[in-house]
């Protein structure tokens, strides 16, 4: 198949990045952008796209390869985006269609790739697809895009299994049929708002080549993939019998019936052959909350995805031991299938790392935090925030970066409840505080209003009083501030080859990770002790200072040339 002309006013061929090779996504840091909360450029309190494009020089200034863009397309907002009416358009609160390519165009021009996210295990229940299948009525082909069933029970009262939503409650919700009678149920496994496409029906796997092809044709880079490892279930629907406790599945024996099926991998390989047709390395990437590491390496095999999210490594604790053995499992599960491995610490689901390490090692990663919840150690959730990115950014492969861990940003950590916008809150009967925190409007100008993220005071969720001295202004080119500590660590990360070096193990032990990397030697202290430099290491790179006996101290990260 040949590749289609552009139409016209959509970003030109010419507007390719400089380095224009097809790998490289294999070591690239790629910048996650909360289009609700980067930049706002026309003062009603949410984000945009034009905000976006305005402020890409900070993405350059801070020397990643490359931007994700969480979803923007037309929806009622119901999951923040996530549920999509109109996968081809852009929502008018973040923009038009001519913004979104004038954004693409004007991240090529800088060098930096853009990925989209795709949203493919369920769309809006505003999608014209849903509201035709609720006309149409039970049998019919517009229903069997989606997954209706007759309930279980007397009159069908019942869901037809027990399976549960991430967000709390049952994951089917029924509705009333044309005739007004109380009639089939959809699965759901997020939101009601939120109905699970059926990936058996040919009709959705056309429609999805479509939109990557749509995209693509627009000149995007690639697509992070939504919920990748949900979009097939198993054939029976049977029941699973257990809560559904997070979006991790396969830690168990059994996997989750909704989890992880083989099925899912034909679908990428399909998409995969698709997106070789086209030149420049476009990529895909699975949000697959999938473990051990070598069911997630699948995802990753030759013929399927390019990356996978690294969730393990995320939720790994604050120990010596623990990060060694996940990042050199996760090492080892990369090389098996010929990928390389990948980094992330925060995006817009997880409680932002600056705070959840600043809990006692060994809790369990909360769904949000809010007032009356323990709280984190603010300073030692910093100081090792800054230690585990440092570690990150020196290991080889790819690392995601989410919006404002550049400048060492908290949660919010007392927002109102009432403020709370995230379905978890309600949906878990108010027991899961959910992910608003980590989604808070980022802090531009420390004395600006709403801290430089608009022109006005407007902040789709309340900014805490913190964010001032959190803004960039307060950090550019400050020795030793968080920012100056990451763009100082992309540039070497460049200019040594980090990012497609391998790693040696030196003496680990239980107090010290110790590796090499090419030309450095990284070392993070996770002892109670300051531990000496090692001889003869001239210092790189610190997240924070040595102690007065130009030791290492506790819960700082190093890199040393020999
Ligand atoms: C993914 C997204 C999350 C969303 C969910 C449902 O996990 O990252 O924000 O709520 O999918 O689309």
């Amino acid at each position: 198949m040949g590749r289609r002309r552009p139409v016209q006013s959509q970003p030109s061929d010419q507007a390719v990045p400089a380095a224009a090779a097809d790998n490289w996504w294999r070591q690239a840091v790629i910048y996650q952008i909360y289009p609700r909360s980067f930049a706002d450029s026309d003062g009603d309190g949410i984000g945009d796209l034009p905000g976006i494009t305005a402020r890409l020089e900070h993405l350059t200034e801070l020397g990643v390869d490359a931007l994700w863009l969480s979803p923007f397309y037309p929806s009622p907002q119901a999951d923040a985006g996530y549920d999509v009416a109109d996968y081809r358009g852009v929502d008018p609160i973040f923009g038009e269609l001519s913004d979104a390519y004038a954004l693409i165009e004007s991240a090529h021009r800088r060098g930096l790739r853009v990925i989209v996210d795709l949203v493919p295990n369920h769309t809006s229940s505003a999608h014209p697809w849903f509201a035709a299948a609720l006309a149409a009525g039970p049998g019919s082909p517009e229903r069997a895009r989606y997954i209706f069933r007759d309930g279980r029970g007397p009159g069908g009262d019942e869901p037809p299994n027990d399976w549960q939503s991430v967000f709390g409650g049952p994951a089917w919700s029924r509705v009333t049929e044309p005739d007004g009678s109380p009639g089939q149920w959809y699965l759901h496994l997020f939101d009601p708002a939120q109905p699970d496409l059926n990936w058996d029906n040919d009709e959705v796997r056309a429609e999805f080549l479509d939109i990557l092809r749509t995209w693509l044709e627009r000149g995007v880079d690639g697509f992070r993939v939504d919920v990748a490892h949900g979009l097939v279930k198993q054939a029976d629907l049977a029941d699973w019998h257990y809560p559904q406790e997070t979006l991790s599945g396969g830690t168990d024996q059994r996997r989750p019936p909704m989890w992880d099926q083989e099925g899912v991998h034909e679908i990428y390989r399909s998409w995969r052959a698709l997106l070789d047709t086209y030149p420049g390395g476009k990529i895909l990437v699975a949000e697959a909350w999938v473990q051990p590491a070598e069911r997630l390496a699948a995802y990753t095999r030759p013929d399927e995805m390019h990356q996978a999210f690294n969730f393990e490594y995320l939720q790994a604790s604050w120990t010596a031991a623990d990060q060694y053995a996940v990042i050199d499992r996760s090492l080892a599960a990369a090389d098996s299938v010929g990928a390389t491995p990948t980094w992330v610490l925060s995006n817009h689901d997880v409680v932002r790392h600056a705070s959840r390490l600043g809990l006692p090692v060994g809790t369990p990663r909360p769904n949000g935090i809010g007032i009356g919840d323990p709280q984190p150690d603010v300073q030692l959730g910093l100081r090792r925030a800054r230690a585990a990115s440092l570690l990150m950014l020196a290991l080889p492969g790819s690392a995601y970066l989410y919006q404002g861990e550049e400048l060492g940003l908290p949660e919010h950590l007392r927002l109102p409840d009432e403020a709370r916008q995230d379905p978890t809150w309600e949906r878990s009967g108010h027991t899961e505080r959910g992910r608003d925190g980590a989604r808070v409007p980022i802090p531009w100008e420390a004395d600006a209003p709403s801290y430089g993220f608009g022109p006005t005071d407007a902040s789709w969720l309340p900014q805490p009083g913190v964010w001032a001295e959190f803004a960039l202004d307060r950090q550019r080119d400050v020795p030793g501030s968080t920012y100056e500590m990451y763009r100082t660590a992309l540039r070497l990360r460049r200019a040594l080859g980090l990012g497609s070096g391998t790693v040696e193990w030196l003496e680990s032990g239980d107090e010290v990770l110790f590796f090499r990397n090419g030309p450095v030697r990284v070392l993070t202290n996770f002892g109670a002790e300051a531990v000496p430099l090692p001889e003869g290491a001239e210092l790189l790179h610190a997240s924070g200072p040595l102690d007065t006996d130009g030791n290492v101290p506790t819960d700082v990260t190093v890199w040393l040339r020999d």
